[in-house]
């Protein structure tokens, strides 16, 4: 479902709600916001607060304001936020995608030209489906007596099926080969042992497509040591979680990989990294990975040339190489690697 809420000369306009978030997220939202309607695409942003001061303030783990919104227009792009770490208010990411119902997680994870990663001579193009609303996210968590908690987690038929399904119709649809799964099914036997279930069941409906799976810590050496072997990995919510920022590793860091957040209904995009307080508000931050999360958004509301013409000069800057930020090697502000952008476009 894509929020069209006009056309113009033919064209279509689209409304998005633009939620900029803490850290370095107002500063690559503003940059991606250039980018994106410099591709020509026409997108009526609907900017709205999302910080974890406002959480704080409003005692609310997603404001009103930003359901509201996100309600009406059905698409999102959004900035990190700052979650309290063991303490403070829940995570209003989890939070989010349990309200929105945002079931998939999805983060393609590509090299890109010119970018110096440990796995120079291999091309690593593989894409994550995280599972998004349960597992141990489902925050239900209780203190027996003093010292001693226990964390539950969730796995559901439902919810397993959910994702599965998503990941292979990908697969499917974008003509690629082989899904893994991972799981810790010998030891979360019933837990896992369910997740894994679920997609052996799936995978039989999808019979062109090579079906494989892997224990949580070999997949993690596999990928460190084979990375060019992946191509669609299927996880429940943590090990995806995990195994995200491990794979935006393979291909130069967190600056550079994008994820959405995907349900029936609505579509949040952003990217894996989050408010990166180290660099915040010192114009450094990369903001790529924001770029190619609203390379993902604009497929998604059907601007395919537009989502091309961005992609292809994002690529044109690094193959260039001359106008990187410092997490790759560079020495550019997050505004000249956003100026030399849209100079490719032009
Ligand atoms: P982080 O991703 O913010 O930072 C990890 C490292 O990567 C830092 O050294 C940072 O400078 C670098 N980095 C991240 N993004 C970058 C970019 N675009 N350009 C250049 N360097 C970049 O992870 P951290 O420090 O664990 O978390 C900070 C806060 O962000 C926490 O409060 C966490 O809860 C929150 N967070 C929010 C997320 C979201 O809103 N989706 C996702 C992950 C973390």
């Amino acid at each position: 479902m894509i929020a069209e809420v006009a056309r113009y000369n033919g064209g279509v306009l689209h409304r998005v709600t633009v939620l900029p978030g803490d850290g370095i997220g107002p500063e690559v939202i503003q940059a991606t916001v250039r980018a994106v309607d410099a591709t020509g695409a026409k997108i009526d942003w609907q900017w709205v607060e999302l910080s974890g001061d406002l959480i704080e303030r409003t005692g609310q783990s997603v404001p009103d304001t930003v359901l509201e919104s996100l309600h009406l227009n059905r698409v999102g792009l959004k900035g990190p936020v700052a979650t309290p770490v063991g303490g403070g208010f829940q995570s209003v990411n989890v939070a989010l995608r349990k309200r929105l119902d945002l079931f998939a997680n999805v983060r393609p994870v590509r090299s890109l030209p010119g970018v110096k990663t440990r796995f120079q001579d291999v091309k690593i193009d593989l894409v994550i489906f995280r599972e998004n609303t349960e597992d141990l996210y489902s925050g239900l968590e209780h203190e027996v007596v003093t010292d001693v908690v226990t964390s539950l987690k969730v796995i559901t038929r439902a919810a397993s099926v959910r994702i599965a399904r998503y990941a292979f119709d990908y697969a499917r649809r974008n003509g690629r080969k082989k899904v893994t799964a991972v799981h810790k099914a010998n030891i979360m036997k019933l837990g896992d042992g369910l997740f894994l279930r679920c997609c052996r069941e799936v995978a039989r409906e999808f019979p062109e497509i090579l079906y494989q799976e892997l224990i949580v810590d070999n997949a993690a050496m596999q990928l460190v040591l084979r990375p060019e072997t992946f191509d669609v990995l299927l996880l429940p919510n943590l090990y995806g979680d995990i195994v995200s920022d491990l794979a935006a590793g393979l291909v130069g860091g967190l600056g550079l990989v994008p994820g959405a957040n995907m349900g029936e209904k609505y579509a949040l995009f952003e990217a894996v990294h989050g408010s990166a307080p180290d660099i915040a508000g010192k114009g450094i931050a990369n903001p790529t990975a924001l770029m190619q999360s609203a390379i993902l958004m604009l497929r998604h509301l059907g601007e395919i040339e537009a989502a091309q013409k961005l992609e292809s000069a994002i690529e044109r800057v690094y193959a260039e190489g001359t106008t990187l930020t410092a997490d790759v090697g560079g020495k550019a502000t997050t505004e000249q690697f956003t100026e030399a952008v849209l100079s490719a476009m032009a």
